[in-house]
This record gives C-alpha cells, structure tokens and sequence, in this order.
C-alpha cells in the first residue's frame, strides 16, 4: 500500500504503507520503517505491486494536470484488483 498525503502517518503506520508526503518534517517525525517518498506525481512506484492506494484529503492540492498524472501512475502501480480510497474536497 502507498498511503499519499499521509502527514503524520494515521493511516501509513498500522498499514505498514509506502509513506508519500509533500513535508519533508512530516516523513522525518514518523515512526516505523516503511519506505519514505516525496510529492506526488514525482513519486516513483513499481508497476502492478501495489494492493491499495489511499489518497485521503489530498488530491484537492493537486492541480488538474498533475491530478491526471497522478492518477494513471496509480493505475500502472496497482496490481489486479487493488482498491483505491480518495477521500476528498471538490479538486
Ligand atoms: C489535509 S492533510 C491530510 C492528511 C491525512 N491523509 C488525513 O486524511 O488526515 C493533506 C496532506 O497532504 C500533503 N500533500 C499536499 N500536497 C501533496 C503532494 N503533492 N504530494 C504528497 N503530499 C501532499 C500535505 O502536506 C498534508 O500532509
């Protein structure tokens, strides 16, 4: 799992996911030792070996072209039949 916009890691921790957040002090305040990723659509991902994405309350800082990138880089990461949850505000 990716956990993208995780902050301070709620949901990234227990999950054990790919930790992605814009803040670098974010990432370096959390603790356990999953991966630790950037920004996205910057964020690289290998194809198919993802079993979910959560992208909870971010995709409205996204802007438009770049909230199209994102989500065909979420296609290609996930494997057959991982699930997405995108809690949102109107993007
Ligand atoms: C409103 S918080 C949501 C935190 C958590 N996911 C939740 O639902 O409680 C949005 C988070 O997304 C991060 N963020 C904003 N733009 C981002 C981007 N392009 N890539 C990764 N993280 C981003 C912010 O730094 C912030 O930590």
């Amino acid at each position: 799992m990716i956990d993208i916009g995780c902050a301070y890691g709620v949901a990234a921790i227990p999950a054990g996911a790919i930790a992605a957040e814009l803040e670098v002090g974010y990432l370096a305040a959390l603790s356990g030792g999953m991966d630790r990723v950037g920004a996205v659509p910057g964020v690289g991902v290998s194809g198919g070996t993802l079993g979910a994405v959560c992208a909870s309350n971010v995709s409205h800082f996204l802007r438009g072209a770049e909230l199209e990138i994102e989500v065909e880089r979420v296609r290609e990461w996930l494997a057959p039949g991982g699930m997405v949850f995108v809690p949102s505000s109107t993007p």
